[in-house]
């Protein structure tokens, strides 16, 4: 087992990383624990794989144990689903001292995280990711959240949890696609600032998607160092943060026209997203045509997307990208933000793109001109 820790000073937490720990959960939960019991929020799919052991390994080691089902998908990031989780919480008698376990992917914890953050103005909560994804980025740093008819991830809070428990063995039920959007993510760490964790992925990519324990524990351990050393740096992404968005203003874009409706996964946006943010730091004569060329073909070598025509087999128009790009969150006085790269793992922010080598590279990957 491995472990490491956010250095966040009096809110620091450890992340645990190992095969079998789901088995031994109460041991992690115990430090935390002011009286014997826990609410469970998780999702339909994962509550019928690990719902039974689960309830029984906690129940005995003394826990009383509440649990809360939502639907598995991106829908569940609403309103709704956030007031019925709450209502049920409070139905269940938490008080401030109890702890919520979030107990599934990326929407299971941004949800459960949030719950947390307001329930009586502030409860403290355990990440337990289950998917790729979650276990090397959305687990780790604090950011909690729904979705708004306006857009993704627009109501939320920073609120970190006081424990992320990544059990490898977990990612045995996952799907391969789902297994590869997740290491979209950790292709970006590489990309990112850490060229030789990239080389390292290149050369070991076949293992990490075949599952190898040694290898998803290597790939699962750089990636949530990077996010640690990111987020104790940097915690409210006033700069360095900012960077862990390589890729995700393509993808945010390419998410809303695609709908979140399952056809185009987070990841798979991304890695479309990080070919293209490739492409015009080649077309803003930072990096060459052999770089674009190294990313797009490892990207595709590992099954992923690396064009924004897919799921559909039309991309998006260029006015309809910039249209979303402009209403990223992340944008500021309708100036569109973007991560660029100097050099493979040499990324830094920008909001100084020319539109018209914007609508290059939109071009070039696909995007109708009108
Ligand atoms: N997923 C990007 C971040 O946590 O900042």
């Amino acid at each position: 087992m491995k472990t490491l820790t956010v250095g966040l000073g009096a809110r620091a937490y450890e992340i645990h990383i190992g095969s079998g720990l789901l088995a031994r959960l109460s041991d992690y939960l115990q430090p935390f624990l002011k009286r014997q019991r826990v609410l469970v929020v998780s999702d339909t799919t994962v509550s019928g794989l690990y719902r039974a052991s689960v309830e029984k390994s906690l129940c005995a080691a003394g826990l009383e144990v509440g649990w809360v089902e939502v639907p598995a998908g991106e829908a569940s990031k609403s309103y709704a689903c956030f007031a019925q989780v709450c209502d049920q919480a409070l139905a269940f008698g938490m008080e401030r001292s109890d702890v919520i376990v979030a107990l599934g992917g990326g929407v299971v914890g941004d949800l459960a995280g949030y719950v947390a953050a307001s329930l009586l103005r502030g409860l403290d909560f355990v990440q337990v990711p289950t998917s790729l994804l979650a276990q090397v980025d959305s687990s780790v740093g604090g950011k909690t959240g729904i979705n708004s008819p306006h857009g993704k991830n627009l109501i939320g809070a920073f609120h970190q949890p006081k424990a992320v428990v990544i059990d490898i063995d977990l990612l045995n039920t996952l799907s391969d696609r789902e297994l590869r959007a997740g290491f979209a993510e950790v292709i970006k760490y590489g990309l990112i600032d850490q060229p030789d964790f990239y080389d390292w992925l290149e050369a070991n990519f076949g293992r990490v998607l075949d599952r190898d324990p040694e290898a998803l524990t290597q790939a699962i351990y750089r990636s949530c160092q990077a996010k640690a050393e990111t987020v104790a740096a940097d915690e409210t992404e006033k700069g360095r943060r900012a960077l862990l968005n390589l890729g995700h203003t393509f993808a945010h874009a390419l998410e809303a026209e695609a709908g979140y409706d399952g056809r185009l996964l987070h990841g798979e946006a991304v890695a479309i997203g990080m070919v293209m943010a490739h492409d015009l730091s080649a077309r803003l004569g930072l990096i060459s045509d052999q770089d674009v060329a190294r990313v797009q073909g490892f990207i595709a070598k590992t099954g992923l997307p690396t064009s924004p025509a897919f799921p559909s087999n039309s991309a998006p128009s260029v006015p309809r990208m910039i249209l979303h790009m402009r209403k990223d969150k992340k944008a500021s006085a309708g100036q569109m933000t973007f991560i660029l790269s100097r050099a493979l793992g040499q990324a830094f922010q920008s909001r100084d793109v020319p539109l018209d080598t914007l609508t290059q590279t939109l071009i070039a990957a696909g995007c109708p001109s009108d």
